[in-house]
């Protein structure tokens, strides 16, 4: 396409979101039991319905087809599917069929999360992502899956962000189980890895042609003084725990320290078939004498442009900069790259037109380059339930009440829809978005 700038033929545009906070009533999981504790979330708001997606979904995948999508990413809820061990519900694997189905007739190809941060309540009960059992439970519900809704799709992520999943729950114990502890962290660490492996290997005994991953959350941390020895480190401590150690056990199968002492295990060896990327945000690190924070503090660089806020803060950066940092720096491990989710809050989309032309030039801009990115999946199409946050937190490219299920697309959405229309940034669009028309900036 002349005058534009085109992404290659085939690459997929898509939006992702997970089942907890779109599907509603998911009351059998430890998410729906900590929301009903006073205070657990912003202003005591609750997932409730939701997007109601579990009882119609089907009309916000019509907008999906509308807008010009060719590809979604979803999560399964497991506290549906196994409400009791050993107990698989064949209704609510049905109806996920029917929303895989309903997926395909719209020219929407289907990418499925299997785990994205809740668990039922009988599993946490009996201990979770603490009990080894963890493996074997993970991977009998893959299998379980599989066998049912294999035949609609063969694109998987595992686990959705396994480590701010870990994080979450147990170095900063805000999400259940609230076990803020190290020694506990490196064990569930551990069961990650193997549960996820597990899942891999469970999907392609069934699908040898499947395509596998994580969808990993990836964060770039600066220095806060670039040349304070105790801040470098403390950043790249982060790098070594969060990206290091986990990428060096699902591609070469070796655990390094405190995992292991650098042995190799062939169960997680080239478990991971293509690079999924979570990109929200850039860190500046403070060194910090104490181990529980692992040595440092962590917060934005001063007088750059900030986001909506959550009830944490700024919920991230204007920062363009840091998805090319992010891609280039995984490009040596030689796998396909999917944006597997990228988004920004931004209740009136103020923000969020500039940011996404800004961030799918530079997406462009590296491909040119010779990066192999095949997709990015925009966190999210409507408005949804954003975990501690509630319902503070407007990520979609539609504005959604969550008591009226009014859905209202916002500017971004009729943008997002010209791009994946188009394969291409056209010109007229980057050049009002001050991004120019042919040049580079
Ligand atoms: C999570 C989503 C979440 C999004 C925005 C990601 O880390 O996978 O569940 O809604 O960030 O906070």
């Amino acid at each position: 396409m002349t005058g534009t700038r085109a992404f290659p033929a085939g690459f997929r545009w898509g939006t992702a979101s997970s089942s907890h906070q779109t599907e509603g009533n998911n009351q059998n999981n430890q998410w729906w039991r900590f929301e009903q504790q006073p205070g657990a979330i912003a202003f005591g708001q609750r997932s409730g319905i939701a997007c109601n997606w579990w009882a119609n979904v089907e009309a916000d995948f019509d907008q999906m087809a509308q807008l010009g999508l060719n590809a979604h990413r979803l999560s399964l809820e497991w506290s549906r599917i196994e409400p009791r061990p050993g107990e698989f519900d064949e209704v609510a694997l049905d109806r996920y069929r029917a929303m895989l189905t309903a997926l395909h007739e719209r020219g929407i190809q289907p990418w499925l999360a299997l785990h994205h941060f809740t668990n039922p309540l009988w599993l946490e009960e009996m201990g979770g992502w603490e009990n080894p059992a963890i493996v074997e439970q993970f991977t009998t519900y893959t299998e379980k899956v599989v066998q049912h809704v294999g035949d609609l799709c063969g694109h998987w992520l595992t686990i959705n962000e396994p480590l701010v999943y870990l994080g979450q729950g147990w170095l900063r114990g805000v999400w259940p189980p609230h076990h803020p502890n190290l020694l506990l962290a490196l064990r569930v660490y551990r069961h990650l890895l193997y549960a996820h492996a597990g899942a891999y290997h469970a999907i392609h005994n069934a699908q040898p042609d499947a395509q596998v991953s994580v969808a990993k959350a990836m964060r770039h941390f600066d220095p806060a003084r670039p040349r304070h020895l105790g801040d470098q480190w403390a950043a790249r401590l982060r790098r070594y725990l969060f990206e290091d150690l986990w990428f060096s056990a699902t591609l070469d199968g070796r655990l390094l320290p405190p995992l292991g002492i650098g042995q190799v295990d062939p169960q997680l060896a080239n478990t991971l078939d293509f690079i999924g990327i979570n990109y929200y945000a850039r860190y500046q690190v403070t060194f910090t004498p104490n181990p529980a924070r692992l040595f440092g503090c962590e917060g934005y660089t001063l007088g750059r442009e900030l986001s909506d806020s959550s009830s944490r803060g700024p919920y991230s950066q204007f920062d363009p900069d840091g998805l090319g940092i992010i891609c280039r720096r995984l490009q040596p491990y030689g796998k396909p790259i999917y944006i597997t989710e990228h988004g920004l809050p931004d209740q009136d989309d103020d923000q969020r037109p500039r940011w996404l032309v800004a961030q799918l030039t530079e997406l462009h801009r590296l491909i040119r380059d010779g990066a192999d990115i095949r997709g990015y999946f925009h966190w999210t199409l409507v408005d949804n339930f954003e975990w501690n946050d509630g319902w503070t937190m407007h990520f979609g490219l539609i504005d959604m009440d969550p008591i009226t299920q009014i859905r209202t697309p916002r500017h971004s959405a009729t943008l997002y829809s010209r791009i994946a229309h188009a394969n291409a940034l056209p010109d007229n669009l980057l050049a009002r978005y001050g991004m120019g028309s042919s040049g580079e900036k």
